[in-house]
């Protein structure tokens, strides 16, 4: 059975979302927001596994905020046997992007991802679940 639900978005946020479906072939904002759960829920589902896995962080930050880069530092280093490898870019004067790439049980290296997300003042994090390919033809 279908539910009515309502959603209250700013004007603008909503404009970019209109343009944003439109691109990618949606007909109605009703279809794109199931979607949106769906991705949603196959992460979580997922990210409940304790299968082995791989997975990506991406972190995008100011380095000058107030002792972030030690944070991020900080937690990876409690974390060194899952975080494998990682990549810093200095995007510009004040940006940095970083990669990581980690190696550990699926829900454990999901919350590291979001744990080293939501790490005040990053400004753009995201984790992106992968897989060791053993499982794959
Ligand atoms: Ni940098």
């Amino acid at each position: 059975m279908l539910q009515r639900i309502g959603v209250s978005l700013e004007q603008d946020l909503l404009e970019k979302f209109d343009e944003l479906i439109e691109q990618r072939g949606y007909t109605n904002r009703s279809e794109a927001i199931r979607d949106l759960i769906r991705d949603q829920l196959v992460q979580k589902q997922w990210a409940e596994s304790s299968q082995q896995s791989m997975g990506v962080s991406m972190l995008v930050y100011d380095h000058h905020t107030r002792d972030l880069s030690q944070k991020l530092a900080e937690t990876q280093h409690d974390h060194y046997a899952e975080v494998v490898s990682t990549m810093h870019v200095h995007i510009d004067h004040n940006n940095c992007l970083e990669l990581l790439v980690m190696k550990g049980k699926n829900n454990e290296i999901e919350a590291l991802g979001e744990k080293l997300a939501s790490t005040h003042g990053v400004k753009y994090g995201k984790f992106i679940p992968a897989t060791t390919g053993k499982d794959l033809k």
